[in-house]
């Protein structure tokens, strides 16, 4: 293998679920850079101070990449200079070309604009010079119909971005079957100057050393397999250099829990807690009182329900 630096990991975006208080825990848990949920560049051009909670982080997320999604060249280079110009300058700016969802798609953002390669351009071209030298990353996949992932990089090729990551499935793949991972290394090849994240599929620490193994990239992007699961980057770690890791226990998840519902109330406030159900449910999953405890988890809503049940767990 030509790449022997350990690869950085990467919590991808997800929309519901990369906000700040998740993406501390993931920096906790050994996430080497944190990207948040997508942020509609209109949204952020017409109500920028409204839209405060999906651009804010505290100084502990850093290295913090916001991710922006629209398909005006005008409203990217608007956004991107409001917040590298706010208290929340970011270390990155991400632009998201591989969002398969409906309402994303047919208004022509996300994995729409591979299909779009000109308009693409002027998006990254606009983005870059509003961002102030703070690196611009692009996120793509591995095609749209006809419109593969190397055929889209040749058109950015000459302009100054920093970073791909690579989701290794198609548009039609969705999020699942077989990301080709292969894909990142030829990527690498054509653009060695470039840094390249390879993302899809990767759940375990064995995957995770598989994707490495194959695509030689220089770092590993986590999305699906970090939730209700941030513990899986320090997994990860160990894995990377003892070939072993271990589970968590019960005690052990009960405080990730308590980290993230201390962080969540914090960022937004006890009536936030709704948001944190989800992910307790997930943090459980597994265990013999999983079931019982699940009824009572997503109907929390105060700080003590949420510490009581907690309490009440055990093995
Ligand atoms: C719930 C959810 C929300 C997502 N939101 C975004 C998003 O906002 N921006 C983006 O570029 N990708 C988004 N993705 C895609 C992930 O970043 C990642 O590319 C994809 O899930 C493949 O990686 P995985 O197989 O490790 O999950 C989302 C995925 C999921 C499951």
């Amino acid at each position: 293998m030509v790449n022997k630096k350990k690869p950085f990991l990467v919590l991808c975006p997800m929309a519901g679920l990369t906000d700040s208080p998740f993406r501390q825990l993931c920096r906790e848990w050994g996430a080497d850079r944190v990207y948040s949920e997508m942020i509609s560049v209109d949204a952020l051009f017409y109500k920028f101070k409204k839209n405060e909670e999906f651009y804010r982080f505290q100084p502990a997320e850093r290295p913090v990449v916001l991710q922006l999604f629209g398909h005006k060249p005008k409203l990217f280079f608007e956004a991107t200079k409001k917040l590298a110009e706010s208290a929340y300058r970011p270390d990155g700016f991400d632009i998201n070309f591989g969002c398969p969802a409906k309402k994303v798609v047919h208004t022509g953002n996300g994995v729409a604009l591979m299909r779009k390669p000109e308009l693409a351009r002027e998006i990254v071209a606009a983005t870059i010079l509003a961002a102030d030298k703070v690196p611009v990353s692009i996120k793509i996949r591995a095609g749209n119909g006809d419109m593969t992932a190397l055929k889209f990089l040749e058109s950015l090729a000459d302009l100054s971005w920093k970073t791909v990551m690579i989701h290794g499935r198609t548009y039609e793949q969705g999020f699942a079957g077989k990301a080709d991972w292969s894909l990142a290394k030829q990527i690498k090849k054509i653009y060695p100057d470039k840094e390249v994240i390879v993302n899809g599929g990767i759940m375990t620490p064995e995957d995770a050393y598989a994707a490495w193994q194959e695509s030689e990239a220089d770092g590993l992007g986590l999305g699906q397999g970090i939730i209700g699961k941030p513990w899986l980057f320090a997994q990860i770690k160990d894995y990377f250099e003892t070939k072993k890791y271990a589970d968590l226990n019960l005690e052990q998840i009960k405080t990730v829990a308590r980290y993230h519902l201390q962080a969540l109330v914090e960022d937004k406030g006890e009536s936030s807690i709704i948001i944190l159900r989800k992910h307790l449910a997930w943090y459980f999953k597994g265990f013999p009182g999983a079931a019982q405890w699940r009824d009572k988890l997503v109907r929390v809503s105060t700080v003590k329900e949420v510490l009581d049940v907690l309490d009440g767990m055990n093995d």
